[in-house]
């Protein structure tokens, strides 16, 4: 072990968070962003874009990036007119209850869309003091219907260009039967419909299979695939090597160049070719070399995932993808088409 691979416990920990902070830019998020930016525009058809993968692929990172890369996007837009923002971000609420809480969930809008702008919390009832919607004078400010204005009014007048909705399949899940089903989609159209606001609804496989038991809902949704890296796949197993790579750069301290490239076989086997699996495993490993004062393959060893956690996902992986699967490869064919 050469002195690189020496780490105390206190460099160990800020390797842990530097790790934690870092986000590789890799192909999938790429793809991923480039399909989702030429399909949000003004006046688009598609009001309502499921983004689906598998549990570990990065689809929070992925969706705070979009925001993220909006927001800065719009940074001019934004210095004339104090009150827009492009993009916002929201995680649907599970709040334990049978039915899925509109009012929790449209409180979470108004958070994200209530700062910096006095005018719209003063229509809205939101105090400008704490950010909490108030019961304004003369009606009821927390009732559903005035909670869906204020939210319908803030996308608006905030010139929100698309709204994400990460464990969107909250949203179904908690919901009984087609029909409602339907209605809870129904109402998210509208409220795209209403305000102008692209939604975009990221989850796992599961928000894929719920959304397919209502052929009306199937039919009316575009899917875009966030999908792992696979070992059968040549392209998808250097790409995923590249990420192994940059995740090996962040931190020259502990791991010298190769290092961990070299296990990248094993990498891609144990976490199923997931980038955000591959980073809790990278942070585990060196949370584990802290703990032994230095690095070694051990670390890396006992980091992996085990062979049930391992199997769970992978059942649930080749579910989605088998689900997911046969319309992507009639939609999006390897051979390139001439646009006409
Ligand atoms: N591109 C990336 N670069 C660095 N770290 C990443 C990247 N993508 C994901 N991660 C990290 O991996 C972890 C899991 O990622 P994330 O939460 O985005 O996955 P997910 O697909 O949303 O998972 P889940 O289905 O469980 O919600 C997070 O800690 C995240 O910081
Ligand atoms: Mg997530």
């Amino acid at each position: 072990m050469s002195q690189a691979n020496q780490t105390t416990a206190s460099t160990a920990v800020d390797v842990a968070r530097t790790l934690s902070t870092k986000r590789i830019k890799h192909n999938r998020v790429t793809e991923v962003m480039g399909e989702l930016d030429t399909l949000i525009y003004p006046n688009s058809q598609d009001s309502i874009l499921l983004v689906c993968g598998p549990t570990g692929a990065g689809k929070t990172t992925l969706s705070r990036v979009m925001v993220d890369s909006a927001l800065e996007k719009g940074v001019s837009q934004m210095q004339a007119n104090g009150g827009v923002i492009p993009a916002v971000y929201v995680e649907a609420p599970s709040s334990g209850e049978n039915n899925f809480s509109w009012k929790l969930f449209y409180h979470r809008i108004l958070t994200q869309l209530g700062d910096n702008l006095n005018v719209p919390k003063m229509l809205y009832g939101v105090d400008e003091q704490t950010g909490r919607v108030v019961r304004p004078k003369g009606m009821n400010g927390n009732s559903l219907a005035a909670l869906r204005t204020a939210v319908e009014r803030g996308l608006r007048e905030r010139q929100v260009q698309f709204l994400v909705i990460d464990e969107a399949a909250h949203i179904i899940r908690q919901t009984r039967g087609n029909q409602r089903l339907e209605i809870q989609l129904d109402t998210l159209k509208s409220l795209a419909n209403q305000c102008g606001t692209q939604i975009v609804l990221v989850g796992s496989y599961d928000l894929y299979q719920l959304v397919s038991l209502s052929a009306q809902l199937a039919r009316r949704t575009h899917v875009l695939h966030f999908e792992r890296y696979r070992d059968d796949r040549p392209e998808d197993v250097k790409a995923f090597e590249s990420c192994v790579a940059l995740f090996e750069k962040t931190l020259p301290n502990l791991w010298e160049k190769g290092q961990l490239r070299r296990y990248t076989k094993e990498l891609l086997e144990n976490t199923l070719g997931c980038v955000g699996t591959l980073s809790s495993v990278l942070i585990r490993a060196a949370k584990l070399a802290e703990a032994a004062g230095s690095w070694s393959v051990s670390s890396l060893e006992r980091a992996l995932l085990n062979e049930a956690q391992r199997n769970r996902i992978l059942e649930e992986i080749i579910d989605g993808e088998t689900a997911i699967g046969p319309s992507f490869t009639r939609m999006m064919p390897k051979t390139k088409r001439a646009v006409v």
